[in-house]
Protein backbone atom coordinates (compact mmCIF):
# COMPACT_ATOMS: atom_id res chain seq x y z
CA UNK A 1 0.00 0.00 0.00
CA UNK A 2 1.70 3.40 -1.10
CA UNK A 3 0.03 6.33 1.08
CA UNK A 4 0.24 9.42 -0.52
CA UNK A 5 -1.06 13.26 1.36
CA UNK A 6 -1.50 16.09 -1.01
CA UNK A 7 -1.66 19.39 0.57
CA UNK A 8 -2.05 22.85 0.03
CA UNK A 9 -2.89 26.19 2.15
CA UNK A 10 -6.83 25.94 2.23
CA UNK A 11 -7.20 22.06 1.07
CA UNK A 12 -10.55 23.51 -0.75
CA UNK A 13 -8.95 24.37 -4.57
CA UNK A 14 -5.56 22.22 -5.22
CA UNK A 15 -5.08 19.32 -3.35
CA UNK A 16 -8.30 18.11 -2.96
CA UNK A 17 -7.91 18.33 -7.23
CA UNK A 18 -4.79 16.78 -7.03
CA UNK A 19 -6.67 14.04 -4.68
CA UNK A 20 -9.40 13.49 -7.24
CA UNK A 21 -7.61 13.58 -10.12
CA UNK A 22 -5.08 10.79 -8.90
CA UNK A 23 -7.50 8.69 -7.51
CA UNK A 24 -8.60 8.69 -10.97
CA UNK A 25 -5.39 7.82 -12.63
CA UNK A 26 -5.05 4.84 -10.36
CA UNK A 27 -8.10 3.66 -10.86
CA UNK A 28 -7.70 4.04 -14.59
CA UNK A 29 -4.94 1.51 -14.12
CA UNK A 30 -6.52 -0.92 -12.01
CA UNK A 31 -4.18 0.32 -8.77
CA UNK A 32 -6.98 1.77 -6.44
CA UNK A 33 -6.17 -1.18 -4.05
CA UNK A 34 -2.78 -0.33 -3.98
CA UNK A 35 -3.15 3.32 -2.69
CA UNK A 36 -4.19 5.30 -0.05
CA UNK A 37 -4.86 9.06 -0.94
CA UNK A 38 -5.69 11.92 1.29
CA UNK A 39 -5.18 15.90 0.99
CA UNK A 40 -4.91 18.17 3.96
CA UNK A 41 -4.17 21.54 4.76
CA UNK A 42 -1.39 23.46 6.17
CA UNK A 43 -3.47 25.98 7.62
CA UNK A 44 -6.28 25.51 10.11
CA UNK A 45 -9.10 27.84 9.28
CA UNK A 46 -10.96 25.81 7.09
CA UNK A 47 -10.92 23.58 9.41
CA UNK A 48 -12.33 25.28 11.60
CA UNK A 49 -15.29 26.24 9.18
CA UNK A 50 -15.96 22.67 8.20
CA UNK A 51 -15.34 23.97 4.37
CA UNK A 52 -15.25 22.08 1.50
CA UNK A 53 -14.33 21.68 -2.12
CA UNK A 54 -14.50 24.74 -3.76
CA UNK A 55 -16.95 25.25 -6.46
CA UNK A 56 -14.52 26.15 -9.31
CA UNK A 57 -12.64 22.53 -8.38
CA UNK A 58 -15.88 20.91 -8.39
CA UNK A 59 -16.87 22.75 -11.66
CA UNK A 60 -13.39 21.56 -13.13
CA UNK A 61 -13.87 17.95 -12.08
CA UNK A 62 -17.16 17.50 -13.27
CA UNK A 63 -16.04 19.21 -16.50
CA UNK A 64 -13.40 16.23 -17.08
CA UNK A 65 -15.74 13.89 -15.69
CA UNK A 66 -13.66 12.85 -12.80
CA UNK A 67 -15.67 11.54 -9.73
CA UNK A 68 -15.13 13.08 -6.34
CA UNK A 69 -16.49 12.65 -3.14
CA UNK A 70 -17.35 15.61 -0.60
CA UNK A 71 -13.96 16.51 1.24
CA UNK A 72 -13.82 19.15 3.82
CA UNK A 73 -10.68 20.62 5.18
CA UNK A 74 -8.02 19.26 7.69
CA UNK A 75 -5.10 20.65 8.60
CA UNK A 76 -2.00 18.20 8.33
CA UNK A 77 -0.79 17.04 12.01
CA UNK A 78 2.37 15.37 12.78
CA UNK A 79 0.91 11.88 12.97
CA UNK A 80 0.49 12.45 8.95
CA UNK A 81 4.32 12.59 8.79
CA UNK A 82 4.46 9.22 9.97
CA UNK A 83 1.97 7.64 8.33
CA UNK A 84 2.11 9.02 4.78
CA UNK A 85 4.81 7.82 2.34
CA UNK A 86 4.37 10.78 0.84
CA UNK A 87 3.23 14.19 1.46
CA UNK A 88 3.05 16.08 -1.98
CA UNK A 89 2.67 19.69 -1.85
CA UNK A 90 1.61 22.58 -3.93
CA UNK A 91 4.32 24.87 -3.70
CA UNK A 92 7.40 26.22 -1.67
CA UNK A 93 4.80 27.85 0.44
CA UNK A 94 3.61 24.53 1.31
CA UNK A 95 6.62 23.07 1.89
CA UNK A 96 7.88 25.49 4.63
CA UNK A 97 4.35 25.41 6.11
CA UNK A 98 4.43 21.52 6.36
CA UNK A 99 7.80 21.52 7.90
CA UNK A 100 6.73 23.82 10.94
CA UNK A 101 4.21 21.50 11.49
CA UNK A 102 5.60 18.00 11.14
CA UNK A 103 9.31 18.94 11.89
CA UNK A 104 12.27 17.80 9.72
CA UNK A 105 11.43 15.91 6.49
CA UNK A 106 13.95 12.91 7.82
CA UNK A 107 12.33 9.99 6.02
CA UNK A 108 12.60 12.64 2.71
CA UNK A 109 8.74 12.24 2.24
CA UNK A 110 8.15 16.04 1.25
CA UNK A 111 7.99 16.26 -2.43
CA UNK A 112 6.38 19.63 -4.42
CA UNK A 113 4.36 17.74 -7.44
CA UNK A 114 5.56 20.16 -10.37
CA UNK A 115 9.10 18.81 -9.02
CA UNK A 116 8.29 15.46 -10.91
CA UNK A 117 8.16 16.72 -13.99
CA UNK A 118 10.88 18.40 -16.52
CA UNK A 119 9.50 21.92 -15.54
CA UNK A 120 9.57 22.11 -11.62
CA UNK A 121 7.70 24.82 -10.53
CA UNK A 122 5.24 25.55 -8.20
CA UNK A 123 1.26 25.53 -8.68
CA UNK A 124 -0.15 28.99 -8.52
CA UNK A 125 -3.24 29.37 -6.50
CA UNK A 126 -6.47 29.57 -7.73
CA UNK A 127 -8.04 30.69 -5.01
CA UNK A 128 -6.09 33.81 -5.77
CA UNK A 129 -6.03 33.57 -9.67
CA UNK A 130 -9.27 32.51 -10.46
CA UNK A 131 -7.84 30.17 -13.13
CA UNK A 132 -9.00 26.32 -11.91
CA UNK A 133 -8.21 25.18 -15.84
CA UNK A 134 -4.14 26.35 -15.37
CA UNK A 135 -4.61 24.89 -11.97
CA UNK A 136 -6.30 21.43 -13.55
CA UNK A 137 -3.33 21.35 -16.26
CA UNK A 138 -0.66 21.43 -13.98
CA UNK A 139 -2.21 18.99 -11.61
CA UNK A 140 -2.66 16.86 -14.07
CA UNK A 141 0.88 17.10 -15.52
CA UNK A 142 2.31 16.32 -11.66
CA UNK A 143 0.20 13.68 -11.08
CA UNK A 144 1.18 11.82 -14.18
CA UNK A 145 4.75 12.35 -13.57
CA UNK A 146 4.14 11.62 -9.73
CA UNK A 147 2.80 8.23 -10.40
CA UNK A 148 5.03 7.40 -13.65
CA UNK A 149 8.09 7.57 -10.74
CA UNK A 150 6.10 5.41 -8.25
CA UNK A 151 5.80 3.00 -10.94
CA UNK A 152 9.31 3.00 -11.81
CA UNK A 153 10.39 2.83 -8.15
CA UNK A 154 7.88 0.28 -7.68
CA UNK A 155 9.48 -1.64 -10.47
CA UNK A 156 13.23 -1.41 -9.45
CA UNK A 157 12.19 -3.07 -6.37
CA UNK A 158 12.36 -0.18 -3.93
CA UNK A 159 8.94 -0.39 -2.78
CA UNK A 160 6.85 -2.98 -1.05
P1 LIG B 1 -5.90 26.10 -1.83
O1 LIG B 1 -6.47 27.59 -1.99
O2 LIG B 1 -4.68 26.21 -0.94
O3 LIG B 1 -5.53 25.67 -3.22
O4 LIG B 1 -7.01 25.27 -1.22
C1 LIG B 1 -6.87 28.38 -0.89
C2 LIG B 1 -8.11 28.20 -0.34
C3 LIG B 1 -8.54 28.99 0.72
C4 LIG B 1 -7.68 29.98 1.20
C5 LIG B 1 -6.43 30.17 0.63
C6 LIG B 1 -6.03 29.36 -0.41
N1 LIG B 1 -8.12 30.81 2.27
O5 LIG B 1 -7.41 31.77 2.61
O6 LIG B 1 -9.20 30.54 2.84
Amino acid sequence: MIKVLFVCLGNICRSPMAEFVFKQMVAERGLSEQFYIDSAATERFNEMCHAGIHHGTRDKLKAMQIPFEEHYSRQIRPRDYVYFDYIIAMDDSNIDDILEIVGPDTENKIHRLLDFTGHPRNIRDPWYTGDFDESYDDISEGCQAFLEHLLKENSDGKRG
